[in-house]
C-alpha cells in the first residue's frame, strides 16, 4: 500500500463503465432500508435503470460484522452495471474495503459523501466530510490505490483480510454467478454521491475540491447536510456544479424531488447534467425507469417528451408485489420478511381498494401472507377487483362480501 496517497497516479476514465451508458444516465439512487438485493433485483427487472447502486454498507463491516457486509453487498448479475456504496472515514480501511468490492465483482465503488444521519454525520462520516475536504480526498486516493493494487494482482490475503470473511466472499460470488468464475482484474471506477454544502451551499468549493481527485462522477442531492429532506432541492446549484466540473471527465449526476420523467426531462435540459438517480419516485414503482429511453431520445432530438399511457395493470402490480416478496422471502432471513411490508404499501396505491389492502399488507410475515391479500382482492366489492386478471390462483372462497376479511394464522405477526 502507498503510504502517501498523494503519489497516486490513476487514470481513473479508464475501464469506466459510466463512459457506455448512453446519456443522460437514468440510475437508481441507494436507499438505505429501501434499495436492498430484492428491490433492486425487481427494479433492475421491471423498470430497467442505467446504473444501480446498493444501501450505504459501514466501512466497519468488513472487519466486525463480515455477515452483515455480505449480506449488504448481495447483488444478482442482472443488476449491472451495479456499484458498492461505502461509508466511513477511514482511508486505510477504504483501501482494504475497495479490494473486496473488487474481488465480489462489483463494477464500481460510490463513496458517500451526503448522509446526513447524525449518528453517520456525528462520527464525521457521510456529508460531514464535506467540512474535511482534505480526509475526503485522501478517502478516494486510498480507494482508487486499493482497485489498483487489487487489479494488479495484490489478494486479499495479502492484506490481512480474515479467512473466513474470503470465504464468504467465495462463496457470495458461486452463488452469484453458479460457478468458480475468476472476478476479472481489472480497474473500476470510484464515485462519490454527495450534498450541495454542509450547513450552506459551498458547491463550488466542494465539487473544485472533488475534482482534483478525478472521481468518475460525483452524484450531488441539491441539498445541504442541515436541510435534511426539507425545503426543495436546489438545481440551480446543481446547474453550477456542471458548469465547475465541464471538461474535467467527471460526470455531474443530478439528484433530488424528481417525481416522474417528466421532472427528469425537464431538470436534464435546464442543468446540462450527465444524469440523474430517483430514489423515492421509484418507491412502490420500479416501472419508473421503462420511459427512460423515451427521455433520452426526446433529448438528443430536442423535441418535447411524449411517454405514451403505458399505466401498470392491476394484474401486473401483484405479480411483481408477490415476485418481489417471494424473491425476499428466498434472500433474506424470515424475521428480515417484515421489512417487505413498507414495499407492500408503497406499491398498493393509486387503485380502488388500495387502503384495505394496504392495512393488510402491514401484517404479512411470509410471501404465502402476500398471495393471500392478492388473491383476497377478489372479494372486494369493486369492478377493478372482478376484473383484476392477477393469476395468482383461485380467489378465496369467503362466503363473504365483505372487503376486510382477517386471515386466521399467518397474518398475525
Ligand atoms: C429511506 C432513504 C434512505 C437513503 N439511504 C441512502 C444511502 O444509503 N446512501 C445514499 O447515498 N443516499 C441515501 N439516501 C438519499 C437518496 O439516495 C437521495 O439522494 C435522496 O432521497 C434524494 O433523492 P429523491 O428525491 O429522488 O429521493 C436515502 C434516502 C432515503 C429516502
Amino acid at each position: 500500500m502507498t503510504s502517501d496517497w498523494r503519489q497516486l497516479k490513476i487514470d481513473s476514465q479508464a475501464m469506466n463503465f459510466w463512459h457506455y451508458i448512453d446519456r443522460p444516465i437514468i440510475g437508481l439512487s441507494p436507499m438505505d432500508g429501501v434499495s436492498d438485493a430484492s428491490f433492486r433485483y425487481i427494479t433492475a427487472k421491471h423498470g430497467g435503470p442505467d446504473v444501480l447502486c446498493t444501501e450505504f454498507v459501514n466501512i466497519q463491516a468488513a472487519f466486525y460484522a463480515p455477515h452483515t457486509l455480505i449480506r449488504d453487498l448481495t447483488y444478482s448479475e442482472i443488476e449491472r452495471p451495479v456499484i458498492a456504496q461505502i461509508y466511513g472515514r477511514s482511508p486505510e480501511l477504504f483501501y482494504k474495503v475497495a479490494h473486496i468490492v473488487c474481488e465480489l465483482g462489483f463494477d464500481g465503488l460510490d463513496i458517500n459523501m451526503g448522509c446526513p444521519a447524525k449518528k453517520v454525520a456525528a462520527a464525521g462520516c457521510g456529508a460531514a466530510l464535506i467540512q474535511t475536504p482534505a480526509l475526503a480526498r485522501s478517502i478516494i486516493r486510498a480507494a482508487n490505490q486499493g482497485i489498483e493494487d487489487w487489479s494488479n494482482g495484490q489478494t486479499l490475503n495479502d492484506i490481512g483480510i480474515a479467512p473466513e470473511l474470503i470465504d464468504k466472499i467465495w462463496i457470495a460470488n458461486r452463488l452469484r454467478t453458479g460457478g468458480d468464475t475468476q472476478v476479472e482484474r481489472r480497474l473500476r471506477p470510484v464515485s462519490v454521491k454527495t450534498r450541495l454544502g454542509y450547513d450552506h451551499i459551498v458547491v463550488e468549493e466542494w465539487i473544485a475540491t472533488l475534482l482534483e481527485e478525478k472521481p468518475a462522477v460525483i452524484s450531488l442531492h441539491g441539498r445541504t447536510l442541515r436541510q435534511g429532506y426539507k425545503g426543495n432541492a436546489d438545481w440551480n446549484a446543481i446547474a453550477r456544479a456542471v458548469g465547475i466540473a465541464k471538461n474535467s471527465g467527471t460526470l455531474i449526476l443530478g439528484n433530488g424531488d424528481l417525481r416522474d420523467m417528466a421532472d427528469v426531462y425537464h431538470r436534464i435540459r435546464e442543468t446540462s447534467v450527465d444524469g440523474v438517480l430517483l430514489g423515492r419516485a421509484a418507491q412502490g414503482n420500479p416501472w419508473i425507469f421503462r420511459a427512460k429511453d423515451q427521455v433520452k431520445g426526446a433529448l438528443s432530438q430536442n423535441s418535447n417528451l411524449s411517454i405514451g399511457d403505458e399505466a401498470i395493470s392491476l394484474a401486473e402490480r401483484f405479480r411483481v408485489i408477490l415476485e418481489h416478496s417471494e424473491h425476499l422471502e428466498k434472500c433474506a432471513a424470515s424475521e428480515n420478511f417484515v421489512g417487505i411490508r413498507k414495499h407492500l404499501t408503497w406499491y398498493c396505491r393509486g387503485f380502488r381498494g388500495a387502503a384495505e389492502m394496504r392495512s393488510q399488507m402491514v401484517r404479512v410475515g411470509s410471501a404465502s401472507d402476500v398471495l393471500w391479500c392478492l388473491r383476497n382482492y377478489k372479494t372486494f366489492p369493486c369492478a377493478e377487483a372482478k376484473d383484476c386478471e392477477f393469476d395468482g390462483g383461485a380467489p378465496l372462497d369467503t362466503g363473504s362480501e365483505a372487503c376486510l376479511i382477517q386471515r386466521p394464522d399467518h397474518c398475525n405477526s
